[in-house]
């Protein structure tokens, strides 16, 4: 984990390690504490017997490990719980671990307390060993003892610290809302909760305080903050977990840029806690510039390989695939080595993921093109297409030809493939892209598909083109935003709709009827009857951060109790069955298993 440096210490770190059970933390021993008698207490981590009367014992605490000289018989077992009590000593010419913290001391004349003993653990504790992560997680209170979970955890914890008091500095209370509610509009199925005292009817669990922060802004809360818990009911990947936390905020009386500033010292002051540098200044870039340059609205841009616009350079080819709307290409530095199975199977992936093909060509010396498809294509074109690609000796270029959407689409993902470095590595690349779409999509009624919340605000620049219909509708911008880190989506938000004019244009436009958009979000729509005031908001992902920051490519190793990808807690056994006198209590009964 090079480019990621170890988190500082948590404030417990130094001051009150001592209780009434020991004098210090083990890790943090060294030759200024020579000759000090000190009482530690820990995990037994190694041992290594010499003989039957001398142990060197490692004991381990979350500050680390520190020798320990064990003379006499003893029955110390991996993971004993123990008290040591003995005093620190040089380690003998010869015998110093310089990969160690502690590696120059160690601590003698011991004497041994077993606070409990333990059973060998379920699997090693230490870095090397691949551990089943179901093993894992069903025994997570022994996995919790490795150094990268510790570590893992402890920086989860300064970075809630240090968003904390950026959002408090900036002025943002921080309010607690509601865990049992109607339903929230953020597009993902609800975990709902039934109801005891109206069986038959269920409470959902919040995928965002969305609709709740909104309502404190017509409470007059000016600017409201929480770490907050969502729970969505989708399906499971790296990024994604059933329950995360946001850091979620609202402010009224502002404009986008001002809860970039909110937001971007938020996290600057998260980044800088960690380590120990803070960030730059976010760039911010349109949604249009990322998609037309890397084929993404959450571009990585760690690394180049950037989308080349081709179309003019084939605007009278010969080559039937090429007469499209759209044609660009990604030059693969290096990969004219990529073998003949490798781009077959690219190939294919494009045809999988919705693209007609995909051309290849080996850039040779002279920026001379090797490509199956070279001879449908003129001199004109290709010396153009190596040109515009900055083509060297070595090189692939793929291109591709279709609508500007999936072209985007398909060269954005082989970018990914091809080129993306390991989380570890480039360093931090914040990004913020502006002005979304305000719909995503023209669904197969003609209706516009919204890409954010129904309460996100048309760019003021575009407010007539609603009166669009069709595909063109798809070129209203809206006042949403996203914050990017190395190619995940770290938080999003928007300009909120206050005037119930434009609500009632947009949902109409949705196709939500009064009835619906009463019964959904009738409470909000009254709200902003009594007197709302601008507002506009935003929330990162907490577990998608800190995984970035310490380096793992999955936010289940940042939280302590996570799911399975399947959804499962093999430590609990959630989900379980209940009770049928429960089930009867809140008036359900189950169907017949699918
Ligand atoms: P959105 O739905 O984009 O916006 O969520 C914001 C951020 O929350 C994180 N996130 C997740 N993290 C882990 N697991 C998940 N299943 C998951 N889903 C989302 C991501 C994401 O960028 N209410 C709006 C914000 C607003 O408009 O103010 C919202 O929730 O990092
Ligand atoms: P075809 O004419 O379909 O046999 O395709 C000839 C070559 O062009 C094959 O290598 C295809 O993978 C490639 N190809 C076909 N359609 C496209 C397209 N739209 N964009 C890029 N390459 C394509």
């Amino acid at each position: 984990m090079a480019d990621h440096p170890e988190p500082p210490a948590t404030p417990t770190d130094g001051l009150g390690a001592a209780t009434s059970m020991r004098t210090d933390r083990c890790g943090t021993l060294g030759p200024d504490d020579v000759g000090r008698t000190v009482s530690l207490c820990g995990w037994v981590d190694r041992r290594r017997e010499h003989g039957e009367h001398l142990a060197f014992i490692d004991l381990r605490d979350h500050t680390g490990v520190i020798q320990c000289v064990v003379d006499g018989a003893h029955d110390l077992r991996s993971e004993y719980v123990v008290k040591m009590t003995g005093t620190v000593r040089r380690r003998p010419e010869g015998t110093v671990n310089p990969d160690l913290a502690t590696g120059e001391v160690e601590l003698a004349d011991v004497t041994v307390e077993v606070l409990a003993t333990a059973e060998p653990p379920p699997f090693p504790l230490d870095e090397r060993t691949e551990v089943d992560e179901v093993l894992r997680l069903a025994h997570r209170y022994v996995d919790l003892r490795k150094a990268r979970m510790q570590r893992n955890l402890r920086t989860r914890a300064v970075v809630n610290d240090a968003i904390r008091r950026s959002m408090q500095a900036q002025g943002f209370v921080e309010i607690e809302t509601p865990m049992l509610i109607a339903s929230t509009p953020e597009g993902a199925r609800d975990f709902v909760v039934p109801s005891r005292k109206e069986p038959g009817s269920f409470y959902a669990l919040p995928q965002s305080p969305q609709l709740f922060k909104q309502l404190c802004m017509v409470g007059g809360i000016d600017r409201y903050y929480q770490i907050a818990r969502c729970l969505r009911d989708e399906d499971l990947r790296a990024d994604r977990q059933f329950e995360f936390m946001q850091l979620d905020a609202e402010a009224s009386f502002v404009s986008a840029d001002d809860v970039h500033r909110f937001i971007s010292a938020a996290v600057a002051e998260a980044v800088e806690a960690v380590t120990g540098e803070r960030p730059a200044a976010f760039p911010v870039m349109t949604w249009h510039e990322a998609m037309e340059r890397f084929g993404s609205d959450k571009p990585d841009v760690r690394f180049g390989m950037e989308l080349v616009e081709l179309t003019e350079v084939f605007a009278d080819t010969a080559f039937n695939a090429f007469r499209a709307e759209c044609i660009k290409g990604i030059r693969v530095p290096g990969g004219a080595s990529l073998g003949r199975n490798r781009l077959d199977d690219l190939t294919d992936r494009v045809k999988a993921w919705g693209g007609k093909g995909l051309v290849w060509m080996r850039v040779g010396a002279d920026r001379e093109l090797a490509s199956p498809v070279a001879k449908f294509l003129s001199d004109a074109e290709l010396a153009a297409t190596a040109e515009r690609l900055e083509a060297d000796e070595g090189d692939l270029l793929l291109l591709v030809a279709d609508r500007r959407r999936t072209v985007q689409h398909l060269l954005g993902r082989l970018r990914l493939e091809l080129g993306r470095p390991p989380v570890t590595e480039g360093g931090l690349h914040f990004l913020w892209v502006v002005d979304f779409p305000l719909f995503e999509d023209v669904g197969p009624d003609g209706r516009p598909v919204p890409a954010h919340h129904p309460f996100t605000m048309p760019h003021p620049d575009d407010l007539d083109l609603l009166d669009a219909s069709g595909e063109e509708l798809l070129a209203v911008r809206s006042q949403s935003y996203d914050l990017v880190l190395n190619g995940w989506e770290l938080g999003s938000g928007s300009v909120r709709i206050h005037r119930r004019d434009i609500q009632e244009r947009i949902f109409a436009l949705l196709g939500i009827g009064e009835e619906e958009a009463r019964a959904k979000f009738g409470f909000l729509l009254d709200a902003f009857r009594y007197g709302a005031p601008p507002h506009a908001g935003f929330a990162f992902g907490i577990d998608r951060l800190v995984a970035l920051l310490v380096g793992e490519e999955n936010i289940r190793e940042v939280i302590a109790f996570p799911k399975t990808q399947s959804g499962a807690d093999p430590l609990t056994g959630a989900p379980t069955p209940i009770d049928p006198a429960h089930l009867a209590e809140l008036g359900l009964r189950l169907a017949p298993p699918r």
